[in-house]
C-alpha cells in the first residue's frame, strides 16, 4: 500500500467524542472522568495539558496509550482507531508510544543499562540490536558514564534521564509525560526540559505533556489545552492562550503566573522621585504586551515621546519571547501636562494594554 498524500503523519492523535467513567464503589453511577473531549495533537508538537487537580488530565493521557479504555469515542493514532485493540495490536500500539513519570518508575534492583533495555528483551529484540540502541539512547540523555548504576546511586534529574532513554529505546512516535518535571528543583528541571525540546526537535517525537507548572508550558509548549471537570474549556497555541485566556479556569490557573512580575516592579518604583524639578509631577504607566505585536524596548521612548509630545523615561521592563511572540510589561514614566485619559488613548497605539500605575 502507498501512502496517500492525505494520510496524517507519524505521529498525530486525534481524541474524538471521548468519554471516560470510571466505575464508583457502591455508587449507582461512576465518575465522569473525560466527558466528550475532542483534541488533535499535531505530529511533531509539544502539547501541554493543565488543570486542576481531578479535572482529568492524567486520564487523558493514559488513553493515548491505553492504560485507560476509553468509555466512548475514537482516538485515531495516525489516522487508525486505537480505541478497542487488544493483543498484539495493542502491543504494537504500545510500542509506537513511549511515557515518563513524574517518581520515574525504574527498576530498583537493575542497573540503569538493564532499565533501559528491558522493553527490547520483552519485544524479543536480538542482543546485538539491542545493546546499540541502549549506548545510543544513554548517550542521547547524557549516563553513558553511569550504565553500570543502579538507580538509588542516581539524582533526581538522572533518574529521569534514564526514564526518558527507556521511553525512547523503541523509537515511539509519541511520548507521554505526565508531571515528569514535578519532583526535581528548578535548575534539573530545566535541563530535562532542554532534553525534551531536542528529542522533539530532532527527532520529531509528538510530546504530550502534563505539568501544574505554567513556566513549563511557558517554556517548551507549542499548544496548550485546559481541562475543567473532564472537559477541553480552551485550547490554542500557548502564546494566545496565556496572553488572553478566556475561560475562568484558564484565568485562575494562570492568574498568579501573569502577574507575578508586576507585584515586584510596582515595589520596586514605589517612591521613586521624578528625574527633574521636585514639582514637576510625573505619570508612570504600565505598557503591556500580548505578543500580537513586535516590541523594540530600545526604540519604544522615542515611540511614545512621539505620540504623546511628552518627555519619556524607561523604568524597568519584562518581555519574554513566547514561540516568538513578546509577551510581558514595560513601565515607563511620562513628564509633560497631558492628562492621563489622552496618554492612555495614545500609549495605546504601541501596546495592547495601558495601565496607570501612579503619579509621583
Ligand atoms: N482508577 C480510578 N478509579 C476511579 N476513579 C478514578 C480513577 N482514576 C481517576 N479517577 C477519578 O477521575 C477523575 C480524574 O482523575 P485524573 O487522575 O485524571 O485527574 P488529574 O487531572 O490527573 O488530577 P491530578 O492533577 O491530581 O493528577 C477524578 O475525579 C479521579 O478521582
Ligand atoms: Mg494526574
Amino acid at each position: 500500500m502507498t501512502s496517500s498524500p492525505l494520510a496524517p503523519a507519524r505521529g498525530s492523535v486525534r481524541f474524538e467524542n471521548i468519554t471516560k467513567s470510571y466505575a464508583a464503589k457502591g455508587a449507582a453511577t461512576g465518575v465522569l472522568a473525560l466527558d466528550d473531549v475532542s483534541l488533535d495533537l499535531p505530529p511533531g508538537k509539544i502539547t501541554g495539558v493543565i488543570g486542576r487537580s481531578g479535572a482529568g488530565k492524567s486520564t487523558l493521557l493514559r488513553t493515548v496509550n491505553l492504560l485507560e479504555r476509553p468509555s466512548s469515542g475514537r482516538i485515531l493514532l495516525d489516522g487508525q482507531d486505537i480505541a478497542a485493540v487488544t493483543g498484539n495490536q495493542l502491543r504494537e500500539v504500545r510500542r509506537r508510544i513511549g511515557m515518563i513519570f513524574q517518581h520515574f518508575s525504574l527498576m530498583s534492583s537493575k542497573t540503569v543499562w538493564e532499565n533501559v533495555r528491558l522493553p527490547l528483551r520483552m519485544a524479543g529484540v536480538p542482543d546485538a540490536e539491542a545493546d546499540q540502541r541502549v549506548a545510543e539512547l544513554l548517550e542521547l540523555v547524557g549516563l553513558d558514564h553511569r550504565a553500570d548504576a543502579y538507580p538509588a546511586q542516581l539524582s533526581g534529574g538522572q533518574k529521569q534521564r534514564v526514564g526518558i532513554a527507556r521511553a525512547l529505546v523503541q523509537d515511539p512516535e509519541i511520548l507521554l509525560c505526565d508531571e515528569a518535571t514535578s519532583a526535581l528543583d528548578p535548575e534539573t528541571t530545566r535541563s530535562i526540559l532542554e532534553l525534551l525540546q531536542r528529542i522533539n526537535r530532532e527527532r520529531g517525537v509528538t510530546i504530550l505533556l502534563i505539568t501544574h507548572e505554567m513556566g513549563v508550558i511557558q517554556e517548551i509548549c507549542d499548544l496548550v489545552a485546559v481541562i475543567d471537570g473532564g472537559k477541553v474549556v480552551e485550547h490554542g497555541p500557548v502564546w494566545q492562550v496565556f496572553s488572553s485566556p478566556e475561560h475562568p479556569t484558564t484565568l485562575s490557573l494562570l492568574e498568579s503566573f501573569r502577574r507575578s512580575s508586576l507585584p515586584e516592579i510596582t515595589r520596586a518604583l514605589s517612591g521613586v522621585a521624578p528625574a527633574g524639578a521636585p514639582d514637576k509631577r510625573e505619570t508612570q504607566l504600565v505598557l503591556r504586551f500580548d505578543g500580537t505585536r513586535p516590541v523594540d524596548v530600545s526604540a519604544l521612548v522615542n515611540q511614545l515621546q512621539d505620540q504623546t509630545g511628552t518627555p519619556v523615561r524607561m523604568l524597568a521592563s519584562s518581555i519574554t519571547p513566547v514561540q516568538g511572540h513578546p509577551q510581558g510589561y514595560v513601565v515607563v514614566s511620562l513628564g509633560g501636562g497631558l492628562g492621563h485619559d489622552s496618554l492612555i488613548e495614545r500609549a495605546r497605539s504601541i501596546a495592547s494594554e495601558v495601565e496607570i500605575l501612579q503619579t509621583v
